[in-house]
């Protein structure tokens, strides 16, 4: 940055003895240094918004037109990670954003991936973007088999079974399971592939329940053991069956993914507000779309709208932490949407698994964007993504629609525009202006 330079004292950075400071001008010292020194002090100095990639508003400090897309800015080495975090307040614009954000992305020939949409809110976006919505619920006659594995190999298709089921178990008992369980487990998906081609979660359980004697031998224990140390796994699985997730993930699979829809939603608004049930019907929806996602190609979104609702569930976590480990290897960029940080930082005890798993999540994302925030989460946001002062300051008072973009090297202010058609796309606000009063 170019300063006009000025005669001074030396040492005192003052002016000359006998010339008085003038009213009209202050005569301060020029100061120089490099634009990337000044950005460390005031980070939104320097830095020129990204231009390549999808359109999504205006950088609000220099008014050019920022762009954003995580292959492109990977491959320009401004982000480490394809993955997205995005933090707001309610109703501060995060789905708006990530709506337009994925639809204008699927010009660029993205695909999109909602592995669940708890609130039913990405139906018409799917529909206007000629995509593929899986309404999955009570009353809906679709039926999602979590057991299909797109894996040929019989010994990969085992282990991807297992690793869901462990994942569906830790879920619905809210606990790790213990080895015998894990054996026992074993045993039982090893005797329902033996007996049936298309594996349903309720033949695992069946074979829970009554253990092949000669497998129980085999591991020197009995069938009688063997189904006692299964009790609570079978009862646990068994929501799956005869629960309230009745019927939605033990039957044969009655859609396919369509390999070509632009974006494929997986509707789960109709299971209502137990947060349990929508983390259980998770674990199985995203099994299925990984099956479908490894049998296809090409870069693709994986979102997780209002994933703080996840959070409290540590199989879940675990089971996307090692999603997200092979996001790079298929193309994928993962998207987290929260409400503030500590949805992240106050999963689980201190120190505990599920903490440091939720962390991990976080840390795995080299885009983070931060949208309004109560003043009292600002200092733990600051802290933990390593924000300025300025930076910090600006959350409380962040318009909707405006949230501050932290790539690992530069800051951005952005305030994102919506195009008129958009606008119905992504409103959520109907029932907040429908008035039955005013209505004839
Ligand atoms: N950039 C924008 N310009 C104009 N209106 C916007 C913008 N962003 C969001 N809105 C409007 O604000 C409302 C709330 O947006 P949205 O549902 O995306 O918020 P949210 O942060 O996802 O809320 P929640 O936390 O409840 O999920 C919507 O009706 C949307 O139309
Ligand atoms: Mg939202």
């Amino acid at each position: 940055m170019n300063g006009v330079e000025r005669r001074v004292r030396p040492g005192t950075g003052l002016p000359p003895r006998g010339r008085r400071l003038g009213t009209s001008r202050l005569r301060l010292p020029s100061h120089r240094a490099s634009s990337a020194t000044l950005a460390g002090a005031y980070p939104f100095l320097a830095a020129s918004p990204p231009q390549a990639g999808v359109p999504v508003g205006i950088d609000a400090l220099t008014g050019e037109g920022f762009a954003f897309d995580p292959w492109q800015a990977y491959a320009d080495g401004l982000v480490t990670n394809p993955n997205v975090a995005l933090l707001g307040v309610i109703g501060v614009g995060k789905s708006a954003l990530v709506k337009s954000l994925t639809f204008r992305s699927i010009a660029h020939a993205r695909r999109v991936y909602i592995p669940g949409d708890p609130k039913g809110e990405w139906a018409q976006v799917a529909h206007a973007a000629g995509g593929v919505v899986v309404p999955l619920g009570p009353g809906m006659p679709t039926r999602l088999n979590p057991l299909d594995t797109s894996a040929t190999n019989p010994e990969a298709r085992h282990q991807a079974r297992t690793r869901l089921l462990v994942a569906l178990a830790g879920t619905v008992l809210g606990r790790d399971l213990s080895p015998v369980e894990h054996t026992g487990l074993d045993a039982a998906l090893t005797a329902a592939e033996q007996a049936h081609t298309t594996v349903l979660v309720g033949h695992v359980i069946d074979a829970l329940v009554d253990p092949n004697p000669t497998s129980a031998a085999a591991d020197r224990t009995t069938a009688a053991v063997r189904a006692a140390d299964g009790r609570d796994l079978a009862a646990g699985l068994r929501r799956l069956v005869r629960g309230d997730l009745a019927g939605l993930f033990d039957r044969p699979s009655t859609v396919q993914l369509d390999a070509s829809a632009p974006m494929v939603v997986l509707d789960l608004s109709r299971l209502g507000s137990d947060d349990a049930a929508l983390a259980a019907a998770m674990t199985c929806t995203s099994a299925w779309l990984e099956t479908a996602i490894a049998s296809t190609g090409g870069q693709r979104w994986v979102v997780y709208d209002e994933a703080w609702r996840l959070m409290r569930h540590e199989a879940l976590i675990a089971r996307m932490q090692a999603q997200w480990k092979l996001s790079r290897a298929h193309g994928i960029a993962n998207l987290l949407v929260q409400h503030r940080l500590s949805d992240v930082t106050g999963t689980g005890d201190a120190g505990s698994r599920a903490r440091g798993l939720a962390q991990g999540l976080l840390a795995d994302c080299s885009t983070r964007i931060v949208y309004r925030q109560e003043p009292d989460q600002t200092t733990t946001t600051a802290t933990t993504l390593g924000l300025t002062k300025t930076e910090r300051d600006l959350l409380p008072a962040l318009p909707r629609g405006t949230g501050l973009w932290k790539l690992p090297r530069a800051s951005h202010v952005v305030h994102h525009v919506l195009h008129p058609d958009e606008l119905p796309l992504v409103d959520t606000d109907a029932a907040m202006r429908h008035d039955p009063a005013t209505e004839g």
